[in-house]
């Protein structure tokens, strides 16, 4: 059990390289074997998220880098947490007995409080968000089965997590990600990423990518069957910005196509735009006990939430 618990970040530290579902090709140091194996035994076996995240292929998810989110943020929570830490263990050496207890209590929850925070912020960017991938393409599957001649834009693409997410079912289809690639909104953000990260999950033949902004979506009306946009409207600031972007999203998916919109943020005042305009269905997930506790301890700023719409 240690070992397994052990060998997994080691093995995914050391960015060990798999050729193939059933051969590993180890390229790095050997003396990374026992941990690798424990960690492939760990994929290959379990589903210890729920999801079939590691069934599809183990080795595709060590090889791919879909960004840490919000870097600044994520680092500022660390270190908050860490200067709690600190407080902790110096506080008794200059404050005095009488604020001791207070100052200590206090440090101590800026230290759980930042170092949590941190710690979820890497989890869902690099677990967190793949699941929730997963159950958007399966909700889209859902209401308009795939069958892979789809035309599919992906809003704030990123590093190209649904971008590829949807790539993957597709055959004849298509699958175009538009992004302005901010450094703050996602670590290491740039044009070549998603088309990296797509090479690497063998889809680059079904994927485009366009420097744009949602506000201004350089496509035709009704261009898309499927459109897709994870965690990226809550960024622009201004309320009316954001309503724009909808009715950009809006104006290129055509009639009866889908559209999955998920958020840290304002999915509830999309769903009241939305409603406003003809969809055929509209669905909305409330993030149910994640988004309540996040948003409690966030105060309100990140409740994933998420909306699938047919136009
Ligand atoms: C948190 S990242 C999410 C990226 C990707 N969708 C994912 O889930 O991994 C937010 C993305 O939105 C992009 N973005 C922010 N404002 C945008 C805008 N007005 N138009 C297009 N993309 C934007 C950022 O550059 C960044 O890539």
């Amino acid at each position: 059990m240690i070992l397994i618990i052990c060998g997994a970040p080691i093995a995914i530290w050391r960015r060990v390289r798999f050729s193939g579902a059933k051969h590993l090709k180890i390229t790095r140091r050997m003396h990374c074997v026992v941990s690798v194996q424990f960690y492939a035994a760990f994929a290959r076996r379990q589903k210890p998220f729920g999801t079939d995240i590691f069934s599809e292929s183990a080795m595709t998810y060590t090889k791919i880098n879909y960004g840490l989110d919000a870097p600044p943020i994520c680092y500022g929570m660390f270190a908050i947490g860490f200067f709690g830490l600190i407080v902790a263990i110096l506080s008794p050496l200059f404050v005095s007995d009488l604020l001791l207890l207070g100052v200590e209590a206090i440090a101590c929850l800026m230290a759980a409080y930042g170092v949590g925070m941190g710690i979820y912020m890497v989890w869902s960017s690099r677990i967190g968000k793949l699941r929730t991938c997963e159950t958007l393409m399966n909700e889209i599957g859902r209401i308009r089965p795939w069958k892979g001649d789809e035309i599919v834009l992906d809003v704030g693409c990123g590093r190209g997590l649904l971008l590829i997410g949807a790539a993957k079912r597709l055959t004849s289809g298509k699958a175009y990600g538009i992004d302005l690639w901010k450094g703050e909104d996602q670590a290491d953000n740039s044009p070549e990423a998603p088309l990296e990260n797509a090479k690497r999950a063998g889809v680059a033949d079904r994927v485009e990518i366009k420097t744009g902004d949602a506000r201004q979506i350089p496509f035709a009306p009704e261009a898309f069957d499927v459109v897709v946009s994870h965690w990226v409207i809550h960024n622009i600031e201004e309320e009316n910005d954001r309503s724009i972007a909808l009715q950009e999203i809006w104006r290129v998916l055509k009639p009866d196509g889908v559209l999955a919109l998920a958020d840290i943020s304002f999915v509830k005042a999309y769903l009241d735009q939305i409603k406003g305009w003809n969809s055929k269905s509209i669905s909305f997930y409330d993030g149910g006990n994640e988004a309540k506790l996040m948003g409690f301890l966030s105060g309100g700023t990140f409740r994933p939430q998420y909306l699938i719409v047919k136009k």
